[in-house]
């Protein structure tokens, strides 16, 4: 285990009907706020209504910008700054999943900065100021309710990239499990696949004597995994939503990377490449890439690959080889069994512009702890999806 620093500032307020106490919260923090959500999920559900009745009984004003869509573009985060300043708004709410929320830190990183906020995304821009940011979670997936990551699309220059800092970690992040009931069935399957991946990304980078954070790691996959099998048949289930919500949170709050090499997430570079061209969803992306991406590396930590074939899926294998390419089959075929995307063609994606892919992701090679890949790489991680 290496030395780390810990330190998460977010307030979870975690339970049913827990959206009543938004107002109080921004309260503390702003007047006057910018809301933003999504595509309509919210006005249907009833999560916009609850939203609204809280701010307005803590006489906290609010401007909206709506119409996010899943993989975020950045000419919507530059319409939300332009409406954050002209409104003098003092916070930022999200009312949403990852690509909500990621809009909203990049508004409110942009909202200080005088230059084109995508200088954040490309280095050459350190963010450090940020408005408040509020979260109100319907779908869980990214983790991004309790991090300081965001990642944007730049529909210009086919860039799917992300930043990271300390100010976009959210003030407060409401999970109320029950409003993900309406969730249609593949996006919480999208949901899963995006958990586990972010565990395995940590999990999968080479640091060893993790046992602490590997037994964790195992934990949340293998709630993930019961959960959503649970779900599959009860969707309204409210105690399997509630596990799979708090693990897809602890997924991606820090937690289980503490000690470890900083994550490999070659996975999901290679995935943001897919989303950024063909719009996927993210978690079907990783679905796809994740298991071919485990089998063109596996040879570089054998015995960690063995150890997680055992430990999540009761691999008896006493051979470390065979447990572990056993595991990565398992992976694969849970994911398919379940309904997800498992190859290119799945996926609608067509196997003869892989090239296309090769070359957006060379935007950002060399990626990867475990073992560094160049767009050679990449190349054969591809065909391994087909
Ligand atoms: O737009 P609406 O109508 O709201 O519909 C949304 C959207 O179509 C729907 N939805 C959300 N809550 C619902 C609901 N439908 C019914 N009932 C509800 N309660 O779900 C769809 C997907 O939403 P989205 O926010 O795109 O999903 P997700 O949370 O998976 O976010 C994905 C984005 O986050 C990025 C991904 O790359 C992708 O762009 N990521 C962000 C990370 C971070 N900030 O830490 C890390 C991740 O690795 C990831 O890259
Ligand atoms: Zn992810």
């Amino acid at each position: 285990m290496r030395d780390f620093v810990f330190k998460n500032p977010t307030k979870i307020l975690f339970g049913k009907g827990k959206i009543s106490k938004l107002g109080e919260e921004v309260k503390g923090y702003a007047s006057k706020v910018l809301l933003v959500y999504g595509r309509g999920s919210i006005k249907k559900n009833g999560v916009y209504d609850q939203v609204v009745s809280s701010l307005k009984n803590s006489n906290v004003s609010f401007v909206e910008l709506s119409g996010i869509k899943p993989n975020p573009v950045l000419s919507k985060v530059k319409e939300g700054i332009e409406i954050a300043r002209k409104e003098k708004v003092e916070a930022v709410v999200a009312v949403g999943g990852g690509s909500v929320i990621d809009t909203c830190k990049t508004i409110a990183a942009g909202f200080y900065y005088d230059g084109d906020i995508w200088d954040a995304f490309v280095g050459k821009y350190k963010v450090e100021k940020s408005l408040p940011i509020f979260v109100v979670l319907t779908i869980s997936a990214t983790g991004s309710e309790m991090n300081g990551g965001a990642v944007i699309t730049n529909e210009e220059t086919k860039q799917k990239f992300s930043f990271w800092t300390s100010s976009s970690y959210p003030k407060v992040s409401i999970l109320d499990p029950s409003v993900q009931f309406t969730l249609p069935k593949i996006q919480t399957l999208n949901g899963a696949a995006d958990a586990i991946s972010h565990v395995l990304e940590l999990y999968f980078d080479g640091t060893k004597n993790t046992l602490i954070l590997d037994e964790i790691s195992e934990g949340i996959i293998r709630t993930v995994m019961a959960s959503t099998e649970i779900l599959l048949k009860e969707p309204t289930n409210y105690d399997a939503r509630a596990n799979l919500v708090w693990s897809a949170t602890l997924a991606l709050n820090g937690i289980n990377g503490t000690g470890r090499n900083g994550g490999d997430w070659s996975s999901h570079a290679i995935e943001h490449s897919l989303s950024a061209l063909y719009d996927i969803a993210h978690g079907s992306g990783l679905a796809i890439v994740f298991p071919a991406w485990m089998r063109y590396v596996y040879k570089e930590d054998v015995p960690k690959f063995a150890r997680f074939a055992r430990k999540v899926f009761n691999v008896s294998s006493e051979n470390d080889e065979e447990a572990a390419l056993e595991g990565i089959e398992k992976l694969k075929g849970w994911y398919k069994s379940i309904g997800l995307p498992v190859t290119l063609d799945d996926a609608k994606i067509p196997k003869d512009e892989i090239e296309k892919v090769v070359e957006n992701a060379s935007m950002r090679t060399p990626f990867g702890k475990l073992k560094r890949l160049y767009p050679e790489d990449v190349r054969e991680i591809l065909k391994l999806c087909m």
